[in-house]
């Protein structure tokens, strides 16, 4: 028995047991000593997995990859820089940084058949729709992918997963817009292929350097967010043994939602029914009065200030010195004023999140309300794929399966159709 333990009397019986207690955790499986399981429902104070790849500290407002604080990354750190250290644990070498984005650059292509389904999509199809029905179908064009048990087999799938990404995301948005599919160019950098791809025509694109940059930030603040809801659900689907494509279709599935990932779109469309910075105090007030929340505000694990959100507001800035100011950033920043003032969002912790500023920015670069969870996803995939690499590889881990509490009726006896 460890030296820090937990002393459990049963009231109902009298019986006492001692439980370890590790990393300030008890398991919940020693409370079977006592016929008992835990409940919990939306895993509030339930740790699923031990992670060693994001520390976050929802208190003091502390996001870290690998040991490394989110502020020196978005500093200093190329998106794919920053998914070796999510993927491997360090950050890349010289030559280890170089050959993994030559190993990225020649597995852009995906095959031409995935035009043929994207183009059976509705002209009006939400991108994420789109997105995350051509991932999951990924999975039939490698069937080597459901070898799942095999090191070298797991590092091609991810391999593939973060190259074709950004050319699946961008031929959505194509479709989106009724244009032609535009090929990847091995003489462009992973971000500048991604907006090559989005935004030529006819041949032309003049990239503009500040927006990349700005872009691939937005990429490194979202790349891992440790057990939230869509890596849940990446670790969940994972653990039935199934192959990566499908896994992480279902992360994008878990990220679409509006409390979630779909946030950013919800900030937008909320900012345009608030319409003017005059209208903000009585939107705020039929918030308080619980007509729909705050969109963009609140998190489960951050009760401060997300540090993301806080690294965002500067982008925001170069951005806007590029495209010129964003209307709506008014009402964002009234709104931002006005609720962090008063007490019910005070009182509740509830502070702008990652999802309230990104959206005014992906909008000052061309992309669509509709579009910027996938951005998101973009974002996020290599967190996804370092997760399901540590779930596959921690032997505490099997098939993710909950118990229940069974409210519904006890046994009962067929009522035959004629007698009902
Ligand atoms: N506006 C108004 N009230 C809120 C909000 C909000 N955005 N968020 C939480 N509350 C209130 C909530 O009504 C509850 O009040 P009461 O105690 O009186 O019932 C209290 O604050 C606690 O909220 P909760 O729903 O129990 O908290 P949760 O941890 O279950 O939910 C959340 C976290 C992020 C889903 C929630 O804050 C929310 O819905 N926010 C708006 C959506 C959003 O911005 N999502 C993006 C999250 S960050 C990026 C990402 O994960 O994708």
């Amino acid at each position: 028995m460890p030296d820090e333990t937990l002393t459990v009397r049963d009231n109902r019986t009298g019986t006492e047991v001692e439980i370890p207690i590790s990393d300030g955790t008890i398991h919940a499986t020693d409370l079977r000593q006592l016929g008992l399981m835990s409940y919990d429902p939306a895993f509030l104070n339930t740790a699923s997995t031990r992670s060693g790849i994001t520390y976050i500290d929802g208190d003091a407002g502390i996001l870290r990859y690998r040991g490394y604080p989110i502020e020196q990354l978005a500093e200093h750190a190329s998106f794919l820089e920053t998914a070796w250290l999510l993927f491997e644990g360090e950050l890349p070498t010289r030559e280890q940084l170089e050959t993994w984005e030559e190993e990225v650059r020649v597995h852009t292509y995906v095959h031409t058949n995935v035009m043929q389904f994207l183009d059976g999509f509705r002209h009006d199809a939400h991108p994420m729709g789109m997105l995350l029905g051509a991932v999951a179908a990924l999975s039939t064009f490698y069937p080597d992918a459901k070898e799942i048990g095999d090191v070298e087999s797991r590092r091609l799938q991810r391999l593939r997963l973060i190259a074709k990404f950004p050319t699946i995301a961008a031929w959505v948005f194509r479709h989106s817009r009724g244009l032609p599919y535009v090929f990847p160019r091995n003489d462009l950098d992973y971000i500048g292929n991604f907006v090559n791809m989005t935004f030529e025509i006819g041949g032309r694109h003049d990239p503009n350097p500040v927006l990349q940059r700005a872009l691939e930030i937005l990429l490194v603040l979202h790349a891992d967010h440790e057990q939230n809801a869509s890596t849940n659900a990446v670790r969940g689907v994972g653990s039935t043994q199934v192959d990566p494509f499908s896994a992480v279709s279902a992360g994008i599935a878990a990220l679409y939602g509006p409390l979630h990932g779909g946030a950013n779109e919800a900030v937008l469309r909320m900012l345009d029914e608030v319409g003017t910075v005059e209208r903000v105090p009585e939107f705020i007030e039929s918030v308080k009065a619980g007509h729909g929340r705050l969109m963009g505000f609140g998190h489960r694990v951050y009760k401060s200030y997300d540090p993301r959100a806080k690294l965002i507001k500067r982008v925001a800035d170069d951005v806007f010195a590029q495209t010129g100011l964003n209307p709506k950033l008014e009402i964002a920043l009234e709104l931002e004023r006005i609720a962090l003032e008063d007490d019910y969002f005070v009182s509740r912790k509830l502070y702008p999140n990652v999802d309230f500023y990104s959206g005014l920015i992906y909008q000052a670069m061309g992309y669509p309300t509709d579009y910027f969870t996938v951005l998101f996803a973009l974002g996020r995939l290599p967190g996804w794929l370092a997760q399901w690499e540590e779930m596959l590889s921690d032997p505490e881990q099997r098939i993710a399966r909950p118990r229940q509490i069974y409210t519904g009726p006890g046994e009962r006896e067929f009522v035959p159709l004629a007698s009902r």
